[in-house]
């Protein structure tokens, strides 16, 4: 079933709402197959755009002679071939647009534009459609001011306009569909111990989450030291666990070390130990962390941290399998695979003689590059579900479920590469969330809400008013194109197909509006 409440608050949806509003005065709502008004005109602090609407449904029986002409209009459309029909409505001369929302060849809703009146409209024809608004309860100034805002349309416009209509209904489709497939790709998440999904505890279905899997899988019986980079929160301890865990060392220890949190002498005394003697204070031989771990795996978190003395220490380690606890003199062996990591950028550091080549070179036999969030989109349905089952789980509350709404919501911000930040805001929605089952986006943090609101141009719902309908429409189809591009995953060809545009056209707006901003970020061409 559609679910009508939240396709207001869509973006493309509530822009073409904007649009038919301001060029052609009329307001917008949906029914469902039940002839329900299914949008926000029937809440009690709606304000209409319309005027003449506003008159009507303040008429005692305005909201019956609109659902009047929407049992006709759905009831037409059924039988109707097309797409939409021009209707007359119960008001004399006064007309509307209705076109149909059709998932899978089924007939599910209407969306109405409504309402409006032809070019042809005459003084005579005003009196007479006064004189009824009048019989219908109507207080005549009311009613003269109420005809006084329609809007005059040439049958030119209708074709254009009612083209905007089924754009509307097109996009609740989509979304619609979209929203099926992601349920069912979640469902399927859940079903399936998922090789696809889930490598150890790292959750992802991107390409690029694949290829880490795959890279790690094979080489999980390896000896080889591995190298991760990335970002603050994407991932780089989870990804040492589980190249620890998958290997033969596993039922030996896995040691993380944090070398940015020691100072240099400390670093050096925990990791390789001391012996008796060795400074003042060392009134025994103190085992190292290295000595610990023997047999398994050492996780030298924030390498880049390290001072050159220590990584001369690190390289010996790699190369001669030995190392010296502070003041022994004959070294002891190490068996001990390593997996570092950093979110400095190394290679810079390599250049400035902060990082050692050499070691560099050793470290990274296999390396592996974890991309930020923002840079793998459709890894953050499966990410909030992941992490809401396991907030729902930790805290013994029945499963919850994302609005539309704050799914979409959380898909348009620009995760700066934080898996945790958006672990945090789910763990954030379901405490706030309460005894609510549904979360909405009320709760989202203001960064995330506020977030892609207010467009650089003029008023606050982003229409640049100044402009003409030209520059509307194109702000229109570059929203259009940004969220489809999201939507498939930046693939053109199924976005030029869904928009009904050849991919040569599309490419062309694509480039036009700069829109990708995943090109961008990759620096790919
Ligand atoms: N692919 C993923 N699947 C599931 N959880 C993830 C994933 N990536 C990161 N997380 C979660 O995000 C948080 C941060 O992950 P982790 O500590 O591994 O990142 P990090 O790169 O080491 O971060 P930092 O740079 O801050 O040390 C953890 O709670 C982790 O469980
Ligand atoms: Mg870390």
């Amino acid at each position: 079933m559609i679910d009508w409440k939240e396709m207001g608050d869509l973006h493309v949806i509530a822009k073409l709402e904007e649009i038919l509003n301001k060029w052609w005065g009329v307001e917008m709502f949906w029914t469902d197959l039940h002839y329900k008004i299914r949008s926000k005109h029937l809440d009690k602090d709606y304000s209409f755009k319309n005027h003449f609407m506003k008159v009507q449904f303040g008429m005692s029986y305005g909201y019956e002679y609109m659902g009047q002409d929407v049992e006709k209009v759905t009831d037409g459309l059924h039988e109707n071939t097309g797409s939409h029909v021009v209707f007359d409505s119960f008001f004399k001369h006064v007309k509307g647009v209705a076109s149909k929302v059709v998932v899978d060849g089924e007939y599910l809703g209407t969306v109405f534009a409504y309402p409006f009146i032809m070019d042809s409209f005459t003084e005579a024809d005003s009196e007479e459609l006064k004189k009824q608004m009048i019989e219908c309860g109507s207080v005549e100034a009311d009613a003269v001011a109420a005809i006084e805002h329609l809007k005059r349309m040439s049958s030119a416009d209708i074709d254009y306009f009612s083209e905007l209509v089924d754009l509307v209904s097109d996009e609740v489709v989509t979304f619609h569909s979209e929203i099926s497939k992601r349920e069912a790709r979640i469902h399927e998440l859940n079903s399936e111990l998922g090789d696809k999904y889930r490598y150890h505890s790292m959750i992802g279905k991107s390409k690029k989450m694949q290829a880490i899997y795959s890279l790690l899988e094979k080489v999980s019986t390896s000896e080889s030291s591995v190298f991760i980079q990335g970002e603050n929160g994407t991932g780089k301890e989870l990804v040492a666990k589980a190249v620890h865990f998958s290997s033969p060392r596993k039922d030996n220890m896995f040691l993380a070390v944090n070398c940015s949190a020691f100072n240099d002498n400390l670093l050096d005394s925990e990791l390789f130990g001391h012996v008796k003697g060795a400074f003042t204070g060392a009134v025994k031989d103190k085992k190292g962390l290295f000595e610990s771990a023997n047999g398994g795996t050492m996780f030298l978190d924030e390498i880049g941290d390290t001072s050159l003395s220590m990584q001369v220490k690190l390289l010996r380690v790699l190369q001669e399998g030995t190392y010296l606890p502070v003041g022994a003199t004959t070294p002891k062996k190490a068996d001990v695979r390593i997996v570092a990591a950093t979110n400095k950028p190394v290679k810079e550091m390599m250049a400035k003689g902060e990082f050692r080549e050499d070691l560099f070179y050793r470290i990274n036999v296999i390396n592996v590059n974890l991309p930020p969030l923002r840079e793998r989109n459709d890894d953050i349905p499966v990410l909030m579900d992941h992490f809401l089952k396991k907030r729902c789980d930790e805290s013994g509350v029945p499963m919850k479920t994302f609005s539309k709404k704050c799914m979409e919501k959380m898909l348009d911000y620009p995760w700066p590469g934080n898996v945790r930040e958006l672990e945090n805001e789910v763990e954030r929605l379901v405490v706030l969330a309460g005894d609510e089952k549904n979360i909405t986006p009320d709760n989202l943090s203001a960064r995330i809400l506020d977030h892609g609101e207010a467009p650089s141009s003029g008023n606050t719902r982003g229409i640049n008013t100044n402009g003409g309908l030209k520059a509307a429409l194109e702000e229109l189809e570059a929203l259009m194109i940004r969220e489809g591009l999201k939507r498939c995953n930046f693939n053109k060809s199924k976005l030029s197909k869904e928009l009904g545009v050849s991919r040569a056209s599309l490419i062309m707006k694509v480039e036009k509006y700069g829109l990708d901003k995943r090109k961008k970020a990759a620096g790919e061409e």
